[in-house]
């Protein structure tokens, strides 16, 4: 009798929305084989995430891997799952702002975390949805979990876009830009010009002021230049950068990045939700590095998190 080895169990990744984030989420972690997934969408786009599955599951054949990818519509499916990403919800039409999403997204979040309670209860989340530091901070809310396991992706998405622009301004690789991008996920985010280096030297010395200023400004209002565009969010970045978590996450890779992070008093912030530069690693979010910072980039983080508190204000008033 011929038996298949006793091997490690695959690890599961409920991807909770299966829109343009949630396909190409499902998309790039089969092709690394990060593990099974599962696409989940309400019953009345069930159908809908059940053909992104079938085709990507097809693509797993064509391409001879062998984790599994399935659609549904019933949390069930998303039992024992060891990371839930979740993009559920609205995203911006043009001229809208992210903070014009909470009547729509701040109920599906709710939702979404009381099923993950109860279905998930060891995963990690990572938040996607807009407005996202205070989608993050009702998740955590809601679902009462540890604040290692409940963490926003935005800063990778902000410093990717601020290290782009950088790159082709200084006519450098983007292989050799480094940026960081703290604050909230809006328009007042804080680039932090300190820790901008290519390769090791600071972006200053290859970028001048007037340059620089104009790329913090398309920066900040990065998103907001796709939507205008395409009339819809990004997907492929935020992607890759919740995928990027994901695999820190599971391989313990111990990475160094801005994620919206739950703050107990760094930055001087103290129960809310921000960017900050965080270790991820086997443990989750299993640390919160506080950089220092210039008073003028001071001055800027608190004019953010002021920012993110009067969003949280308007939450706090829908309970
Ligand atoms: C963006 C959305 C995903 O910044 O918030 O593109």
């Amino acid at each position: 009798m011929v038996r298949a080895a006793a091997m490690t169990k695959r690890k599961k990744i409920a991807l909770i929305g299966a829109g343009n984030i949630g396909g190409e989420l499902a998309a790039q972690i089969s092709r690394m084989e990060l593990g099974d997934v599962v696409l989940f969408d309400i019953p009345a786009k069930e159908n809908f995430a059940k053909g992104k599955a079938l085709d990507l599951e097809q693509d797993q054949a064509l391409s001879g891997r062998d984790s599994s990818v399935i659609g549904s519509g019933n949390w069930a499916d998303c039992a024992g799952a060891d990371v839930l990403i979740i993009t559920a919800g609205i995203p911006r039409k043009p001229g809208q702002d992210r903070e014009d999403l909470i009547a729509s997204n701040l109920p599906i979040i709710r939702d979404v975390a009381d099923n993950a309670k109860k279905h998930c209860p060891d995963a990690l989340a990572i938040i996607v949805s807009n407005p996202l530091d205070v989608m993050v901070y009702e998740f955590k809310r809601r679902t009462g979990w540890p604040k290692q396991r409940v963490v926003g992706m935005a800063g990778m998405l902000d410093s990717a876009r601020f290290e782009l622009f950088l790159a082709r301004e200084a006519g450098v690789s983007v292989k050799d830009v480094r940026a960081m991008v703290l604050g909230g996920h809006g328009d007042s985010m804080v680039p932090i010009l300190s820790a901008c280096t290519i390769h090791g030297v600071k972006a200053t010395e290859f970028v001048a002021k007037d340059k620089l200023d104009a790329i913090i400004a398309r920066t900040r209002k990065g998103g907001g230049e796709i939507v205008g565009l395409m009339g819809t969010s990004a997907y492929y970045t935020p992607a890759t950068a919740a995928v990027q978590m994901t695999e820190a996450y599971l391989r313990d890779q111990k990475r160094m990045v801005a994620c919206a992070a739950y703050l107990e008093g760094e930055y001087g912030l103290k129960d809310m939700y921000m960017g900050a530069p965080v270790v991820l690693g086997a443990g989750g979010v299993e640390k919160v590095i506080e950089v220092e910072l210039s008073p003028e980039e001071k001055e800027m983080l608190a004019k953010s998190a002021k920012a993110v508190q009067g969003v949280m204000d308007i939450v706090n008033k829908m309970s």
